[in-house]
């Protein structure tokens, strides 16, 4: 439809039809013959209401929402289509690594096509939308939606998820298998204090712009359809009542002229909030600064109208936002095809078929970071990868555990994922493998909030507790242990310790699981642990007595056949970590790209008191942002630059250096450029990323890998917030961790 037309239609539609533009209702209110039954249902919206809102979230199915569609249509006053929403957020029903473990592959076409598989696995089961990528900068392993993200870094943040907009969207939204994304959430959604879940959020605009804008606003520029706001406030504002940061960055700045919508309820949220007096006054403060769409909650259904009749509101308001629902309606293609790829004869072939499980396997092995791998000092060998023809014991609550997805793969399921036993089974020779659970995910007392999960209330078994089991379990476990010549603990967080509301003060293993550990490591020291969390833990006690450490995330559907490619060497290890592992939790926020202060604690002055520092513990995580190992090594030579000085407006200078395969086995290095501004007139991180190079390389083999320093790379937020770069001089790194030896010097005058 042209724009003409859009506008003619929108003309032609009465306030009320508009109003219900711009209201979204929960797929839930549906029954399965895909009628309207919410009036009954729900004492929020009425009949009318129900039949007309303009979308609808958390439903999926081809056949579902083919005829859900085909009744809206009828009723609908004009016949415009209804949107389709869905959080898929790491794929529908083949589930790829969870987010942050993709920002472990520093690979954006790797990330890139998961998108893309996960877009084709929704758009064949009739859903226009996604809300991902979550663009959300973390530092604060405490958040439970750390998960969520791709890390602590806003470059690395930045290519991803420029890599998953246009991963689901392609080429052209209305394309077969695309399906519109939401950058989400805006803004700064990921600082809340204390770590603790919809907390509030304070940064000065500086730090804002950044560390925080970039992501979202790279999400953007590869043509995000959507954009959702945050929860939270930011310095004192909910962002869905925040004309400064809708308005005047997002439309403005960034040039963002799709669809905004609420995160649930966050417009009705201005209320607790203490911003709103009512619901009335929520709704013309989320409309004035410009929130298009009400995720599920009446606000806008029962106060825009009354709002406007009262003048209290210009309807051209209304109108703004419903053209900007009605043009991405036609983006899609609804308009001439409301059903779009909604197919359920396709929906057969492409769900779980064999390309995306391989693609999902591929991911996982990519995301794994090895933490660490020790020698042997009898066999002067590292215990990674597992010799061929070794006694291994599985040992610990994830040894068979198939429940390998987040909390936020909503359509998900356990049954589809392969286990470490399943994948040992097939991959080690008969009797080579024992397994036994040792223990259960959690116990009792720590199952705590856990229990009452997204509504319904959660077994004991579905929680992994096993209290009447605990000694058998125990016993059955330290024979294994006794029997084996490796022993592979798989131990982790439960699924649900992570995503949404999942905040935690402790992030250690849960203690029934530590137990597990020390009595096992007591029995066999030769330990490899493979850790499974939704964000990065308090892995002191178990990386100091293990041999080995791989952190395996959340790894989706392929996570057991991922897992043994790695322990056995058929796959290299080649992620690196996309936030830091705090040393102890009274360090986070821990990140790389921080400050100096004016006493830094600097080494060789550890005798010095007055510096910035704790008693206690070390100022560095345990594992820093960009760390990790392979089984290969790789030599790295000192940084070189082309030049010292640059002319001011022509910083032409490139940085290398080479990387070398000192071993005999292929393998990946990922090599990280890091900038430091030394002096400026805001004082500017100890480093930060600015390129990547990732390079595979024969034994023996090696690579000068380098890069182009550019204007951008340089530029920063002065104190006036504008963006510019300021002559003097500049270190730089060419390393494979934020842990770097010395740098270069180079000179722009
Ligand atoms: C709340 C979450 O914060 C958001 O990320 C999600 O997209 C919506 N719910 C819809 O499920």
């Amino acid at each position: 439809m042209t724009e003409e037309k859009l506008k003619e239609l929108l003309n032609d539609m009465s306030l009320e039809e508009k109003i219900n533009q711009l209201v979204q209702i929960p797929g839930s209110y549906y029954e399965k013959e895909a009628v309207v039954t919410g009036g009954m249902q729900s004492n929020r919206f009425s009949e009318k209401q129900l039949n007309q809102a303009g979308s609808i979230l958390g439903i999926s199915g081809a056949e579902t929402l083919r005829e859900i569609q085909k009744n809206y249509m009828e009723k609908q006053p004009h016949h415009i289509p209804l949107l389709f929403m869905l959080d898929v957020i790491h794929g529908l029903r083949t589930i790829f690594p969870m987010p942050l473990a993709l920002g472990a592959t520093f690979d954006e076409e790797l990330v890139k096509s998961t998108a893309q598989a996960a877009a084709s696995e929704t758009a064949v089961s009739g859903v226009h939308v996604t809300f991902a990528p979550m663009a959300d900068l973390v530092r604060d392993a405490r958040w439970g939606r750390v998960m969520e993200s791709t890390g602590e870094d806003p470059y690395l943040n930045s290519i991803l998820a420029e890599a998953m907009v246009s991963g689901f969207q392609g080429a052209q939204v209305k394309g077969q298998d695309s399906i519109a994304a939401c950058v989400k959430h805006f803004a700064a959604y990921g600082a809340p204090e204390g770590g603790r879940e919809y907390n509030n959020v304070e940064l000065s605009e500086h730090t804002l712009r950044e560390y925080y804008l970039p992501a979202y606003e790279a999400g953007i520029r590869a043509g995000s359809e959507l954009v959702m706001t945050s929860f939270n406030t930011l310095n004192g504002i909910p962002s869905s009542g925040n004309q400064w940061l809708l308005r005047d960055v997002l439309r403005k700045e960034m040039g963002f002229d799709g669809v905004v919508i609420s995160d649930w309820a966050s417009i009705e949220e201005m209320i607790p909030h203490g911003f709103c007096a009512d619901k009335r006054e929520a709704a013309k403060k989320a409309i004035e600064a410009g929130v298009d769409i009400d995720m599920c909650t009446d606000v806008y259904a029962n106060n825009l109208q009354k709002l406007v009749e009262d003048g209290e509101i210009d309807e051209r308001r209304i109108d703004e936002s419903v053209l900007r629902v009605l043009r991405l309606k036609n983006r899609l293609g609804l308009f001439e095809n409301p059903f779009k790829d909604g197919d359920a004869e396709r929906e057969k072939e492409v769900i779980l078929c064999s390309k995306h499980r391989k693609l999902a396997r591929e991911a996982a092995k990519a995301s794994f970071v090895l933490l660490k791998n020790e020698k042997d000092i009898q066999t002067g060998k590292k215990l990674l990868p597992i010799e061929a023809k070794a006694r291994v014991a599985f040992i610990g609550p994830y040894a068979e555990s198939k429940e390998l997805h987040s909390a936020w793969a909503i359509k998900g399921e356990a049954e589809d994922a392969v286990s470490i036993r399943e994948a040992a089974e097939e991959a080690l020779g008969r009797g080579q493998a024992v397994f036994a659970q040792g223990c259960g995910m959690l116990q009792r007392e720590n199952s705590m909030n856990l229990s009452r999960n997204a509504g319904h209330t959660l077994t004991e078994r579905e929680l992994g507790i096993y209290a009447e089991e605990e000694e058998k379990q125990m016993e059955e476990a330290l024979r294994a242990a006794k029997s084996a010549e490796v022993v592979v603990l798989c131990l982790g967080e439960h699924r649900l310790m992570s995503g949404e509301a999942a905040s935690r003060a402790d992030i250690k293993l849960p203690k029934i699981q530590l137990e597990l550990f020390r009595k096992i490591q007591k029995v066999n020291p030769r330990i490899v642990t493979v850790v499974f969390s939704g964000r990065p833990l308090d892995l002191r006690e178990v990386s100091e007595k293990s041999m080995a450490v791989l952190e395996v995330w959340l790894p989706g559907t392929e996570g057991g056949h991922a897992i043994l490619d790695v322990l056995t060497g058929e796959y290299n290890p080649s992620g690196k970590l996309p936030m830091s592992f705090p040393y102890s939790v009274g360090q986070v926020p821990v990140y790389y790209n921080g400050y100096a202060t004016g006493r830094p604690k600097m080494s060789g002055e550890e005798g010095l008191f007055y510096r910035s520092k704790y008693l206690d513990i070390p100022n560095e995580p345990l594992y820093p942002f960009g760390y990790g190992l392979s089984y290969t090594e790789f030599e790295i030579s000192k940084t070189r630059l082309s030049a010292a000085n640059a002319d001011r407006d022509n910083p032409l200078i490139k940085v290398s250096a080479t990387v070398k395969n000192t071993e005999k086995r292929s393998g990946t290095e990922t090599m990280q450029l890091y900038i430091q501004d030394i002096s400026a007139s805001v004082v500017r991180p100890v480093k930060e990323l600015k390129g990547i190079c990732k390079v595979t390389l024969e034994p023996g083999e090696e690579r000068n890998v380098e890069f182009q320093i550019t204007e951008e790379m340089l530029c920063f937020h002065n104190m006036d917030n504008k963006l510019a770069r300021e002559a003097g001089s500049y270190r730089v790194w060419v390393s494979n961790s934020s842990i770097t030896e010395d740098g270069v010097e180079f000179v722009i005058e």
